[in-house]
């Protein structure tokens, strides 16, 4: 009887402690705001959310395309839509940049925007709606997002040094993720984003053949040998490097906690993935999210997933009377 009794108890204090977490607002951050347009645009989430799903029907790429190009967005200038503009030494021409899709996307969006409430909303707050219906769409959990950031008036080339590169070693990833002051939880959290979408070959075939002279297949030591002659098989030696492969073996079609687990097995992509497995200064965070520790401890992906992209939605927002609300969004007006 006492044993059911503080059964029932644990249990009922977990249930309370999760529900807190839940319900733990995400944060609205200096500047941005819920239901900014709720008078001037009512009916721009419902607008964004139709256009990514009707571009998702006829191709469900565009999910983790728009979720990839929020953040390289948000990571050159603040989110502020400048990855949009068109034209030379523009942050769009950019080396790290050059794979981006789904521009069509927002371009769309904004056209329908234009025509039910001219001159309100941002090409900024547009991105970063889609990059939420994206994870809602591939059965993730959404989110709701504080709005009313402005468009840059910005857009170089030479800015987009600091996004992080597949190579960084966890210092250098967990130092540019706090320069746009977000920590190490931040960051494992939302490279968990790699849940959805692909990489091409050339961004980790170095990791199959030459990498290592410490096994015997030149292949590097932290990939599960298994997994080896699989990603060769995608991706052979001197092919094709823009065949593209899934960052989520398995489940890349499908927002969830599968990441991690690949990780913890051995099976991340790229290097840069691989490694916050087996960097210890990570290591516990991808744990926590991977099922390896249960109970309290844990982390609840969905949840965490939702907080750190409202944070990371907030980096260096322009506000106010700041920057402008752009005509079409690959120009400055
Ligand atoms: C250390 C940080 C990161 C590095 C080094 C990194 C690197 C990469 C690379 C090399 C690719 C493959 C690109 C291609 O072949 O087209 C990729 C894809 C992707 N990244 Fe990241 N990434 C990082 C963080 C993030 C974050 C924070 C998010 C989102 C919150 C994200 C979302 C994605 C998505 C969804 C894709 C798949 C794109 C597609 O299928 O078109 N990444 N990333």
């Amino acid at each position: 009887m006492k044993t059911t009794t503080s059964s029932f108890l644990v249990l009922l204090l977990s249930l309370i402690i999760i529900t807190l977490i839940i319900l733990t607002p995400t944060g609205e951050a200096q500047g941005t705001r819920f239901g900014f347009y709720s008078r001037t645009c009512p009916n721009v989430e419902s607008i964004v959310r139709s256009t990514v799903q009707s571009h998702f029907q006829s191709d469900p790429t565009v999910a983790p395309a728009l979720l990839r190009m929020h953040f390289h967005d948000c990571f050159v200038q603040g989110c502020d839509a400048s990855i949009l503009i068109n034209g030379p030494n523009t942050e769009k021409s950019a080396f790290p940049n050059r794979l981006l899709r789904g521009f069509d996307v927002i371009d769309d969006a904004k056209k329908q925007l234009e025509a039910s409430c001219p001159g309100i909303v941002s090409c900024a707050d547009i991105l970063t709606l889609a990059a939420r219906d994206s994870v809602s769409l591939t059965k993730g959990v959404g989110w709701p997002v504080p709005l009313g950031r402005r468009d840059g008036t910005v857009s170089l080339d030479s800015d987009t040094n600091n996004l992080p590169a597949f190579t960084d070693s966890i210092q250098v990833q967990v130092q540019k993720f706090a320069d746009k002051g977000l920590n190490a939880q931040d960051l494992v959290t939302l490279v968990g984003g790699h849940t959805i979408g692909t990489a091409a070959c050339q961004f980790f075939s170095n990791r199959l053949y030459n990498f290592s002279t410490t096994t015997t297949t030149g292949a590097d030591p932290t990939i599960d040998p298994t997994f080896v002659p699989q990603l060769r098989a995608l991706c052979p030696q001197n092919g094709d490097g823009s065949r593209r492969v899934a960052l989520d073996t398995g489940s890349q079609n499908t927002f969830d906690d599968s990441y991690f687990k690949n990780l913890k097995n051995g099976r991340g992509v790229l290097e840069s993935d691989q490694k916050l497995w087996t960097d210890p200064a990570t290591r516990t965070i991808v744990q926590r999210y991977s099922g390896t520790i249960r109970g309290l401890f844990g982390l609840r992906f969905s949840v965490e997933f939702a907080r750190s992209m409202v944070k990371m939605s907030n980096v260096g927002v322009k506000t106010g009377s700041q920057g402008q609300i752009r005509r079409v969004c690959t120009a400055i007006n």
